[in-house]
């Protein structure tokens, strides 16, 4: 039913499960800045322990082994690596603790995904401009390298950037996420292109001086729901889907895979705001300069984080005219009929999925994908036999398989989120993904399986799904 050689994986990233914070010489991230301030956070939680994997490490390990991964994909927190971001100051034990994770997970034949960057830039960076310095692309590709040259040994696939939309948007524009900037209009546009030239010239990096002797795949994971017309028949329903779609999907996807530049359509609609409102800052969203390294055909394949699907409709008054919604001109709606029981962002679509896939092929030329995460929360009252969970894991690894079935779509793996609860960003702790129930009250973060982890370590066992 799966491919032979399909990767059966689950996903976590740093901050969400390291805590540790201080701890063996890591520098401040951005995240442990932003949770200081009351009242950005659920209950102001931080991820000061979290899961404390950098402690429990072996736990996690059992829970890898338990549900029989044959993939794992973490994250490395960069301030953990370089304090203050840069080469100039390797922290050793953070060198040792991730050689430490990478080895036992090669000696137990789970293969490692290793996320370069998600979400917690050095705080030190940070305080030089962060992302929106465009000197971030070429300290980012130091670190890059350094991570090759470290881990490339054993690792062989890589993730430079996770969701550089969540990061642009939600952390610049919204100010919901670290650094917690609200500079609607602008700084999303400009943290996504340094995001971009980052990522791309990681990649050169890689292809340049590792990829011969280290044989492995660099690329970027983006998030995107899928997307419909609310009306079909409503050509402006129509255009405003197609405008949603190139403001999330396409904002990274084309310069990478299509053109080596941003969506028409995307620039058409921020120029014609911008004309509107008669900004005169100069164009807000950058192009790409000739004199670096192309961004187009930096990535060995398709890296897609989905969780949800939308209905979609011609405009929606926003607050601020000068913001990525006001440009894109698409509201969004949830379909009522699609159950909504974890987060409120989050409807169960898991056919949404299959769509998206499809779409992706007939897109971007036929790229391997890999699905980097997908998941479904609790919240509320706990239930460790979470059978709504289970139930979702099957339903969305059957789209998974008619995707690859019928619709030919080369999927090469699956990655859950996540292999166990942990500090879902500014919902701190009150939002459970995990295949594994953490313990946040009792002092040893016990981990116990959810039903959902008997049923997804069956699928993988059987390499197939029960009918
Ligand atoms: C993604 C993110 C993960 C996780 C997940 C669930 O956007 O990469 O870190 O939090 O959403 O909300």
């Amino acid at each position: 039913m799966f491919p032979r050689d399909f990767a059966w994986g689950a996903a976590t990233a740093a901050y969400q499960i390291e805590g540790g914070w201080q701890a063996g010489g890591k520098g401040p991230s951005i995240w442990d800045t932003f949770c200081l301030e009351k009242g950005r956070v659920f209950g102001d939680q931080n991820g000061d322990v979290a899961c404390n994997s950098y402690e429990l490490w072996e736990k996690d390990l059992e829970c890898i082994r338990q549900l029989g991964l044959t993939h794992y994909r973490f994250s490395l927190s960069w301030s953990r690596l370089l304090p203050d971001g840069t080469t100039q100051h390797v922290n050793q034990k953070g060198v040792q603790y991730y050689n430490k994770v990478i080895n036992d997970l090669v000696a137990c034949n789970v293969s490692p995904m290793v996320t370069l960057y998600h979400f917690d830039l050095p705080q030190a960076l940070q305080d030089q401009g962060g992302w929106k310095s465009p000197s971030i692309a070429n300290l980012f590709d130091s670190y890059a390298k350094f991570c090759f040259q470290t881990f490339g040994d054993r690792v062989k696939l890589w993730i430079t950037i996770n969701e550089p939309y969540v990061c642009a948007k939600l952390g610049h524009e919204d100010g919901i996420h670290a650094p917690g900037l609200k500079e609607p209009g602008t700084a999303a546009y400009l943290v996504g292109h340094n995001m971009l030239r980052a990522h791309a010239m990681a990649w050169h990096s890689y292809n340049h001086d590792y990829r011969k002797e280290q044989k492995g795949w660099v690329s970027l994971a983006v998030n995107s729901d899928w997307a419909e017309p609310l009306n079909t028949h409503c050509k402006e329903d129509v255009a405003a889907t197609e405008r949603y779609l190139a403001f999330t999907l396409g904002w990274f996807t084309w310069p990478v895979f299509v053109t080596g530049d941003y969506p028409e359509i995307m620039r058409s609609a921020i120029e014609a705001q911008s004309k509107k409102l008669g900004f005169n800052g100069g164009p807000r969203l950058p192009s790409f300069s000739k004199d670096e390294p192309t961004v187009l055909g930096t990535a060995d394949f398709f890296a897609l984080n989905y969780y949800t699907s939308r209905k979609v409709k011609k405009g929606e008054s926003c607050g601020n005219i000068l913001c990525m919604k006001s440009d894109r001109d698409a509201g969004d709606v949830l379909d009522p009929s699609w159950p909504i029981c974890g987060v409120s962002w989050l409807a169960v679509v898991p056919d949404g999925l299959r769509k998206l896939l499809k779409y992706i092929k007939e897109t971007f030329d036929n790229p391997a994908v890999y699905i980097t995460e997908n998941g479904f929360s609790q919240v509320g009252t706990l239930q460790i036999e979470d059978d709504q969970r289970s139930k979702f894991y099957k339903d969305t690894l059957l789209e998974v398989a008619k995707a690859i079935q019928e619709d030919e779509v080369n999927v090469c793996g699956y990655f859950a989120w996540s292999l166990m609860d942990n500090f879902e960003w500014s919902d701190g702790y009150s939002v459970r993904f995990g295949l594994y129930h953490v313990d946040f009250n009792d002092g040893k973060l016990s981990r116990t399986m959810y039903q959902s982890g008997r049923e997804y370590a069956k699928i993988i066992l059987k390499h197939k799904l029960d009918q």
